[in-house]
């Protein structure tokens, strides 16, 4: 089994290696392929495999490119975690944002916008080539906006690419624990668009358990959802909702948060990163690194909320790494499971089309994924899921036509962009600063 990773020098790939190194399965991964745009990653990384893989038996064998086409071929498996513009990029996307005074987050309102638009034409090249090259590979994106790019890259590669995310597992993993339940026996009913999904119900032997966990006051603000939107919300909502809907409930908090760091996230990882690959690179300096980057993930939400460090549990990971074996095991194995991820949405949300992308409880064999129907969405939740969309659409229909015009639309009816002229300053700052956006005409 190969597996090719694009992007194979990001600082995540160690995880993934990790998961690999501890299959024992017939249909494991036996070749590991990374490629990526910078050579200097690649040995960097390169240095913590191998370190990673010391004594272990049967490790996968490890190639290292920078030629696109020789990674491809041959692929079963692609994992895209790429980030066009690095962490450079990102840091320009949330400090543009946070000056005029809205969101920079890389996934969430005018930073998620800037960074789709840069993302979504190498996207679509990856999209293409792999079509060509690879047609029977199964292409796992990671790469953030994932539910805008895994929908532009389903226009070259159908249902072949599934998106993912490790944010609904951490909710449920965090919420079946406060309710002291067995994870393997619980369903969740989890809905909506990546990072803009709510948890509405906790199903164990046929029975809801969310309405009880909402009651009980102290089980609800004992985890980091209840501590980020307070017990009061959760109960008014009647759901739980993903973490990043922080900055739509709360954006004029997450917005001043922003304003008041000394260094937003993206310059802290810009520069904390830069450390990590310019430095004496080990597997130490890199679980160091991991950690540091974990224990300070969504610190400012964290703090404008009032809620406290994050909970040791969710330090570990095990999230992100687990939801793609757990896909490639399925797909490669045949052995059939659930899993929440970013799939066309089929008739599972009446509110979208059929192939706009979801992100939903899905089943996955051999066969690919499929959504699982699932109860209507509130409302308001609808409502927010129906306009998130048509942003993804309009950042698709820019990167797809060069279109000035459909950027500005996509900055423009974002909800959490109050004003034509912001999206418009907004649009010509990221456009002189991120050469990438020259493509827009
Ligand atoms: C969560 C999100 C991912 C994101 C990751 C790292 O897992 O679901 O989409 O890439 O956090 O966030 P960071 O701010 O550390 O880059
Ligand atoms: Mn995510």
């Amino acid at each position: 089994m190969r597996l090719v990773v694009l992007g194979g020098g990001g600082f995540r790939v160690p995880l993934v290696h990790g998961a690999l190194l501890a299959d024992r399965s017939p249909g494991r991964v036996t070749e590991l392929v990374l490629h990526d745009v910078d050579p200097r990653r690649l040995d960097a990384i390169g240095r913590v495999l191998a370190e990673q893989a010391a004594g272990a038996a049967d490790p996968p064998g490890i190639t290292a490119t920078t030629d696109l086409d020789e990674a491809l071929r041959g692929a079963d498996f692609v994992f895209s975690a790429i980030r066009v513009g690095g962490l450079a990029g990102r840091a320009v996307d949330e400090r543009v944002a946070l000056d005029e005074g809205v969101l920079g987050q890389e996934t969430v309102g005018a930073g998620g916008v800037a960074y789709g638009l840069r993302t979504v034409p190498v996207a679509l090249d990856l999209a293409r080539r792999i079509a060509a090259l690879a047609p029977d590979a199964w292409v796992i994106n990671f790469t953030n906006p994932a539910g805008t790019v895994t929908e532009a890259m389903s226009r070259h590669l159908g249902d072949r690419v599934i998106g993912i995310c490790d944010s609904p597992v951490g909710l449920g993993r965090r919420v079946v624990r406060a309710l002291g339940a067995d994870p393997e026996a619980a369903w969740l009913d989890y809905v909506g668009l990546n990072h803009l999904g709510w948890l509405r119900q906790v199903r164990v032997g046929g029975r809801d358990l969310l309405p009880a966990l909402l009651a009980d006051e102290k089980a609800l603000t004992s985890f980091e959802e209840g501590q980020l939107f307070g017990a009061e919300w959760l109960r008014v909502l009647g759901a739980v909702p993903n973490e990043y809907l922080h900055y739509y409930y709360f954006t004029r908090e997450a917005v001043a948060a922003g304003r008041g760091e000394a260094q937003p996230r993206g310059a802290f990882l810009r520069e904390q990163q830069e450390r990590f690959y310019s430095g004496e690179v080990s597997l130490a300096s890199w679980e160091r690194t991991r950690r540091e980057r974990e224990a300070t993930y969504m610190a400012s939400n964290r703090e404008s909320s009032g809620a406290g460090e994050r909970d040791s549990c969710d330090l570990d990971g095990g999230g992100y790494e687990h939801v793609a074996l757990a896909l490639v095991h399925a797909i490669g194995n045949n052995e059939r499971t659930t899993l929440i991820l970013n799939v066309p949405n089929g008739s599972t949300l009446p509110v979208l089309d059929s192939s706009a992308v979801v992100e939903v409880p899905s089943v996955v064999d051999a066969n690919g994924a499929r959504p699982v129907a699932v109860g209507p969405l509130a409302d308001d939740a609808a409502a927010l899921v129906a306009s998130v969309k048509a942003v993804d659409r309009a950042v698709v229909a820019a990167a797809v036509h060069g279109s000035r015009a459909q950027a500005l639309r996509a900055l423009a009816i974002h909800p959490l962009v109050d004003s034509v002229a912001v999206a418009r300053r907004l649009l010509d700052r990221y456009t002189a600063e991120h050469r990438e956006l020259a493509y827009l005409r």
